[in-house]
């Protein structure tokens, strides 16, 4: 990774550079000839980003001057019956309790929600990616047996980096209001 770039855990104060970040991105904000480089398709609200961050689940790639460039969330499960899910994480959850991964269910695993991830256009091609995948392996890898993350199957981009850089591997396709997702686990 360049060497302007660090990855560190996000605080409060990074916050609201985070949020613009993720609705820059974001599926509905974006031309649909901005989509083929990855975009966002569920955004977070403050109260959610405020819970990440208190709980340590999200680190940030911050360059010399303190911007925030792009940030990944690594975090415990809602509990399925928690108001206000969205649908798309509803699915994950229930999938969750059915699919195996490692020979066992997934919902009898200590496992994590991966993501949302995102790294800024300027900053993209230059080993976030992975310097996120190395920093949050380290951080999370006795708190969690394993991750799981959805990808839309209308973003190439992210599907390449999440399956040969992060090694996760597709269990199931669903579909939710027309949209179809890849369902994706890994080991931490
Ligand atoms: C997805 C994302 C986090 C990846 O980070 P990144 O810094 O772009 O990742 P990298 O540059 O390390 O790797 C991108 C890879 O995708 C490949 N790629 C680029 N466009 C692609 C496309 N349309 N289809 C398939 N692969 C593509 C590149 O060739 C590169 O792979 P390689 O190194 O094996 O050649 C980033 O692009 C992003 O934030 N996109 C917008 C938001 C998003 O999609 N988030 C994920 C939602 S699930």
């Amino acid at each position: 990774m360049t060497s302007d770039v660090a990855i560190r855990l996000a605080t409060r104060r990074d916050i609201a550079d985070m949020m613009a970040l993720e609705a820059r991105y974001y599926v509905g904000n974006l031309d649909p000839s901005e989509r083929a480089n990855g975009f966002i398709s569920n955004l977070q609200t403050q109260d959610w980003f405020t819970w990440a961050v208190d709980s340590s689940g999200v680190h940030g790639a911050v360059t010399d001057d303190g911007s925030v460039v792009g940030f990944i969330a690594v975090t415990d499960p809602p509990a399925p019956a928690q108001a206000g899910l969205s649908p798309i994480i509803q699915r994950v959850l229930d999938l969750a309790e059915s699919l195996e991964f490692n020979g066992k269910p997934i919902a009898q695993q200590r496992f994590a929600l991966r993501g949302p991830v995102c790294v800024d256009a300027a900053a993209r091609g230059r080993g976030v990616y992975s310097a996120f995948n190395a920093a949050t392996r380290a951080a999370y890898r006795e708190r969690f047996d394993l991750g799981v993350l959805f990808v839309s199957t209308d973003n190439p981009r992210s599907l390449h980096t999440a399956t040969t850089k992060l090694g996760a591997q597709s269990l199931a396709v669903f579909e939710v209001d027309s949209q179809r997702y890849h369902f994706l686990a890994f080991s931490f």
